[in-house]
């Protein structure tokens, strides 16, 4: 697993990722090369083999107490290994380095797989809006970890961090 900051020459792979794992709402290219060129965030990607199995993206202003988990995927063939873990452990420790103090993220009610990682990792639920993904008419709950208690835990924890990328 090798983990490395996405550049614009990704963009296609991940695009290809992005339409395989969100068939109904997937972002277009122009707004995820907007994202990738940001200076507000970071994206990750994971290499396999000279193959990107995944993507994540943070936005985290330098110095702002808030940040958002974008987006994150793993590659169908690729998952229940660990990967989606490291990849958000990665984009939590970019916020915290920049000042955050808070996450959140959206993530779609009918998302068991990525609700179970986000409420494993500390992440609780603090809101609901609901119909937002269309057209699947499906709400998104608004998820929240305090990065400062997240970090004195993985700090504490350290044999926690090992097989990370
Ligand atoms: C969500 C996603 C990124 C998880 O990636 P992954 O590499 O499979 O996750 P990991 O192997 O690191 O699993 C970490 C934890 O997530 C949870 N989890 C992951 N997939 C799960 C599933 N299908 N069912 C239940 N829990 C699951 C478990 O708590 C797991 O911890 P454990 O292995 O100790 O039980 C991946 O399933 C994915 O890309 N899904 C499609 C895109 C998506 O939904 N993205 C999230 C948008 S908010």
């Amino acid at each position: 697993m090798t983990l490395r900051t996405a550049t614009g020459d990704d963009l296609d792979d991940i695009m290809r990722l992005e339409r395989a794992s969100f068939p109904t709402d997937a972002w277009s290219d122009a707004l995820m090369a907007g994202e990738l060129a940001s200076p507000h965030g970071r994206y990750v990607v994971d290499i396999e083999a000279g193959r990107l199995v995944g993507y994540g993206g943070v936005r985290a202003v330098q110095g702002a107490a808030d940040a958002d988990i974008q987006t994150i995927a793993i590659a169908a063939d690729a998952r229940g290994h660990g990967r989606g873990r490291a990849l958000l452990r990665e984009l939590l420790t970019t916020a915290r380095s920049r000042g955050a103090r808070e996450m959140f993220l959206e993530v779609r009610a009918d998302n068991s797989g990525a609700t179970a990682l986000y409420l494993s990792e500390g992440f609780v639920e603090v809101g609901r809006r609901p119909r937002y993904y269309q057209p699947d008419d499906v709400d998104a709950v608004v998820m929240q970890l305090n990065l400062v208690a997240w970090e004195a835990r993985t700090t504490a924890a350290p044999t926690a961090e090992k097989g990370w990328c």
